[in-house]
């Protein structure tokens, strides 16, 4: 059964499309192909664009609501699906698959199966279907970025960002595998000789979260298949639109049915039926915590490998030496990227005593001019959050902060757009003590905190579990070195407030994670060590 999707482009969208000097077309309302049906109220024109866009996208193939299996794209096997929304409208975007545990243990065999051909097949020829999907990725930039835009709500030109970033770890891994190397051990006996073979692990599964839709599946797929693994991805069923359109994308590369497979829908079930089976190897999540925490003890069973990338308490320290136009430039980047929703966005701005007056005042002024709204709109720095209970989570560490003594000095309510727009906020006077200090906000809103020393900071900094992102703004070379060593984080950025890079190994300490992506640390994360001993070397 062919599923019936209807992606609509509605107001806001239409809105945005103008609002980039787009032309208009006067259809109405059209049938791109069998399953996907791009309504447009009669009343309203279209823009070439649009139109553009979504005939791309499908012809291209790139609109997918099935999960894929063994090559094949898939409805559930009961034919449920669920939907897919728009968060800066609420409107419902496409009605994709809902699998369980049924298709999940299918998916399994067949990477299973693939497993035993593409583990054989050689570092080049990965390589090079790897280099092809990369190519093929940002060739398709324009309409994976709309894709991301429309179901996760990051503004276009982050989206666009994001397709870079995403793109990035395929080509690094493509490169990367051909750098697979192992070792000869020098032998303490003369008549053996030692060596170290890296092998593939097996069969990865990928759990992957809604806040950069094809970062996060590109930074552990990469690496996986440049080893020699294959994958059973599930990405968020709140954005699964742009991890089905990846897959796509890499068929069209050429990678072989099998290697990369997706399933959606039911989480739990979906996780339970990758845990349990001992034909997965290795569990790959970036998400929470808590979730992290059950993966990990579930995969205690079959001993799987397991690498977390989980919730982070980010610190973002400004030292009074800082220089401030870079402090208050760094601190808008770490903190209200992607809306704050990052795991490594600044969740604590730390202030020392000198400038925090004139450092809240620089942060207010460039916060207040941040424009909010639809991710397709010009000029926009800030979308929606991804549903109410992001909202509510937010307003209600705001409220607590200020039942306790901080002070909102900017935003602290709900956007006048509706829907889940947020107001950017800064809010001073806050205490590590406070619950917005204790949980990641994971949403457009800036706590200051108040420090009188170097020690305070790093004290202050370092009391949490949380231990992924931290960033320092300070002009003394000393201070920074002292600072980023005594940070229990895995990241620290120094006079900088983005530095994700596929170049550079991602992860955190203490309950932020286990292993790292990214980088040549990344690659062995999906590689097993094994120890050769040939004896009897000395016979003729
Ligand atoms: C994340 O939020 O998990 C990833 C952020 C990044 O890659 O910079």
């Amino acid at each position: 059964m062919m599923t019936t999707v209807a992606l609509k482009f509605g107001r806001r969208m239409n809105t945005a499309l103008r609002s980039s000097n787009l032309l208009y077309r006067s259809s109405s309302s059209f049938l791109l192909s069998a399953n996907f049906l791009i309504q447009i109220p009669l009343t309203r024109k279209m823009s070439t664009d649009a139109h553009n866009i979504a005939s791309q996208l499908n012809s291209s193939g790139l609109l997918r609501t099935q999960g894929l299996i063994g090559g094949k794209w898939q409805d559930a096997y009961d034919g449920k699906t669920i939907k897919v929304y728009n968060p800066s409208t609420g409107e419902s975007i496409a009605d994709v698959a809902c699998m369980g545990g049924r298709e999940t243990n299918d998916a399994i065999s067949s990477a299973f199966d693939a497993f035993k051909s593409w583990s054989k097949t050689t570092a080049a020829e990965r390589s090079k279907l790897l280099r092809k999907w990369y190519d093929l990725l940002m060739a398709h930039k324009e309409e994976l970025a709309q894709l991301i835009t429309l179901e996760q709500g990051k503004p276009l030109k982050e989206s666009l960002g994001e397709i870079n970033y995403s793109a990035g770890f395929i080509e690094f891994a493509s490169e990367e595998a051909k750098r697979i190397y192992g070792d000869i051990i020098p032998a303490p006996q003369s008549d053996r000789r030692l060596f170290v073979l890296k092998q593939p692990v097996g069969v990865v599964g990928a759990i992957t979260p809604w806040n950069f839709p094809l970062a996060m599946i590109t930074r552990k797929v990469g690496p996986a298949l440049a080893c020699g693994c294959t994958v059973v991805i599930k990405p968020s069923e709140l954005t699964p639109l742009t991890a089905l359109a990846a897959a796509e994308l890499s068929i069209q590369a050429g990678i072989p049915a099998g290697v990369v497979n997706v399933v959606m829908g039911n989480a739990p079930d979906i996780g339970d039926a990758l845990i349990a089976s001992p034909q997965i190897r290795k569990i790959t999540f970036t998400g929470s915590t808590a979730v992290g925490k059950k993966l990990m003890a579930g995969s205690a069973e079959t001993v799987k490998k397991v690498s977390l990338e989980l919730g982070g308490n980010a610190p973002c320290i400004v030292f009074d030496d800082a220089d401030l136009d870079v402090a208050v430039k760094g601190t808008l980047a770490a903190k209200f990227r992607n809306s704050g929703q990052t795991c490594v966005c600044a969740n604590r701005i730390l202030v020392q005593e000198g400038i925090y007056d004139k450092f809240a005042n620089a942060l207010l002024e460039a916060v207040q001019s941040m424009k909010v709204g639809d991710g397709f709109s010009e000029g926009v720095a800030q979308g929606p959050l991804i549903n109410e209970a992001a909202v509510k989570k937010v307003d209600s560490l705001i409220h607590e902060a200020t039942s306790k003594g901080a002070k909102v000095i900017l935003g602290g309510k709900r956007h006048s757009l509706g829907s889940t727009f947020y107001e950017p906020t800064v809010i001073t006077d806050v205490d590590n003590d406070m619950l917005i200090s204790r949980q990641e906000a994971f949403g457009p809103v800036a706590p200051l905190l108040r420090f009188k020393t170097e020690e305070d900071a790093i004290r202050i900094a370092n009391d949490t579990n949380a231990g992924l992102g931290s960033y320092v703004f300070t002009n003394s070379i000393q201070r920074s070195w002292r600072v980023a060593e005594a940070l229990e984080y895995g990241l620290v950025g120094v006079n900088e407030g983005v530095i994700s890079t596929e170049v550079a190994p991602f992860g955190g300490v203490k309950q932020s994670g286990l292993g790292r992506e990214g980088s040549k640390y990344g690659m062995d994360e999906y590689l097993e060590i094994k120890y050769v001993c040939l004896g009897n070397m000395n016979k003729d």
